[in-house]
């Protein structure tokens, strides 16, 4: 097998990466909120008026560019009206969603936007049109953003909060085809543009309104929704319309939805299998983007993929409506490969959220029930080595001679990643190794600038399984990685087997 190159044009910068696409989501679903982010202001765990500092510290060190909530299908069970006030005259629900548990709306909207503000992160709040009104949605909108004496500023000045906040990302429903109400998607369509009318703009704020979208290769749900917004490509000018961007979800697992596996006892075939699912996004992107580009060629509307990631069976003896999985070194490399296609997308995904930031589906962070000790994951690595792509421009990076694998039921999986980005005098360049067996040197043939400097660093480990526990915090964790050497057309990394790989180069 001849060597992989990876032909980058240093001068020719493309879209720039919005920070956004390396969100987050937290739902009111198992130990995500109650827990991960919220042990009250009783608990021995420190913390800052409730909310965990270890938590937040964490995830401020990746750069948390923004924050989906309450949910997922909790949203569309969610009144917004429970979840403010004093604490202990709050009603309480049942989340029927997530293990059927009695929720008594401790954390709500203050709590929400204390957090996101100690994050440093922007919310993204997901609005109930699956049992809300449109009265009760338009008028959260104006009890967080509204600066006068209004009823519903007042009544938020009442609960403590002077100012409004800004929030800049509003969703509209989610999965309107199943928990958000199980609508045809030309009812939701319509609802979406009514919705959207009266969650309005108040004083400086300026929303953007995201329609619940499609799941995975649902391609005439996004074609119904952009036709929804009429002729788009008329006036360059004129802006998007009721809505400005639509979603779309997509999960990662290695069995059918009744058997998804198991998160960190899988075989090589899983391993392969996993990939090839987590390289769909990239084909799910370019699909659902041909679609947009029909109605909206000025690349008006938004894509907002708010719902990614791994989805395994729960860690047994765990609460099956609660989603607790462990995370891998498999973890990583199904996020580097999503992150990969969302950096080739930038001129169409706006924003993206991996689902879910702490101890649901692929999280970030993991916390011991009992001792609350808290775990990075290697996803958390992930994100945590691509902090330098946030706001940057994407570099196409041109892969050639990529080995590849068969893989059954999917088309052959190439066997290695790659993306790139510029800003200022740093590019970035991300390397995913995806054979569990053999190591691989790739050559960068570097064009249009010249590099006076590199740092590489690593992600991997001895075992596919390999995970973090609180006795064994960095079995998996970035180092830096010395295997990257001059070569005459510009530098030749080494990638082990089975890892992930960062190359920053300085460009004087
Ligand atoms: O992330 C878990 C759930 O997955 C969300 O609540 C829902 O939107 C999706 O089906």
């Amino acid at each position: 097998m001849s060597t992989t190159t990876a032909v980058i044009d240093l001068d020719l910068p493309g879209a720039t990466i919005s920070r956004h696409v390396y969100g987050h989501f937290a739902e009111h679903l198992g130990r995500c909120i109650y827990g991960g982010f919220w042990v009250g202001e009783d608990s021995d765990v420190p913390h800052v008026r409730g909310i965990r500092s270890d938590v937040v510290e964490a995830l401020r060190a990746i750069a948390i560019p923004n924050l989906r909530w309450p949910g997922g299908c909790f949203a569309d069970d969610y009144h917004w009206q429970d979840g403010i006030g004093p604490r202990d005259a709050r009603p309480r629900m049942v989340n029927s969603h997530w293990g059927d548990v009695v929720e008594d709306n401790a954390f709500g909207t203050h709590e929400f936007m204390d957090l996101c503000e100690l994050l440093g992160a922007d919310p993204y709040v997901s609005a109930n049109i699956g049992s809300g009104t449109v009265r009760e949605m338009s008028e959260w909108v104006e009890y967080l953003t509204r600066a006068d004496d209004s009823p519903m500023a007042a009544l938020r000045r009442a609960n403590g909060r002077e100012e409004p906040w800004r929030v800049p990302f509003w969703g509209l429903g989610n999965e309107a085809w199943g928990c958000g109400g199980n609508l045809r998607v030309e009812q939701f369509a319509s609802l979406a543009r009514q919705y959207a009318t009266y969650a309005r703009d108040q004083g400086g704020n300026r929303l953007t309104r995201i329609a619940a979208g499609a799941a995975d290769a649902d391609y005439h749900w996004t074609e119904t929704l952009m036709r929804s917004l009429g002729d788009l490509a008329a006036d360059p000018a004129a802006p998007a319309g009721p809505f400005q961007a639509v979603s779309l979800h997509y999960y990662t697992m290695s069995g059918p939805w009744s058997d998804k596996g198991s998160a960190t006892d899988f075989t090589t075939d899983e391993w392969y299998r996993t990939m090839a699912r987590a390289r769909v996004m990239d084909e799910l992107l370019t699909r659902h983007s041909t679609v947009m580009d029909r109605h909206d060629p000025h690349r008006k509307v938004g894509l907002v993929v708010d719902e990614w990631g791994t989805w395994w069976n729960v860690e047994p003896g765990t609460n099956p409506g609660f989603l607790y999985q462990q995370n891998t070194l498999r973890d990583a490399l199904v996020a580097s490969v999503h992150l990969d296609a969302f950096h080739a997308h930038a001129d169409r995904v706006v924003m993206a959220n991996i689902a879910q930031t702490v101890n649901v589906l692929q999280a970030m962070i993991l916390t011991d029930p009992d001792t609350g000790a808290l775990v990075l994951t290697p996803t958390y690595h992930v994100f945590a080595m691509n902090v330098g792509h946030h706001d940057a421009d994407a570099l196409t990076v041109h892969l050639r001679d990529v080995p590849t694998r068969p893989v059954e039921g999917s088309a052959d999986l190439p066997l290695v990643s790659a993306s790139a980005s510029v800003k200022d005098d740093t590019a970035l360049v991300s390397l995913s190794n995806l054979d569990t067996d053999a190591a691989r040197t790739v050559v960068l043939d570097l064009r249009g600038r010249d590099v006076v400097g590199h740092t590489a660093r690593v992600l991997t480990a001895s075992t596919l399984g390999a995970h973090n526990t609180p006795e064994q915090g960095d079995a998996v964790a970035p180092a830096l990685h010395a295997g990257v050497r001059a070569h005459a057309r510009g530098l030749e990394v080494d990638l082990p087997a089975h890892s992930y790989v960062t190359v920053a180069l300085d460009l004087g």
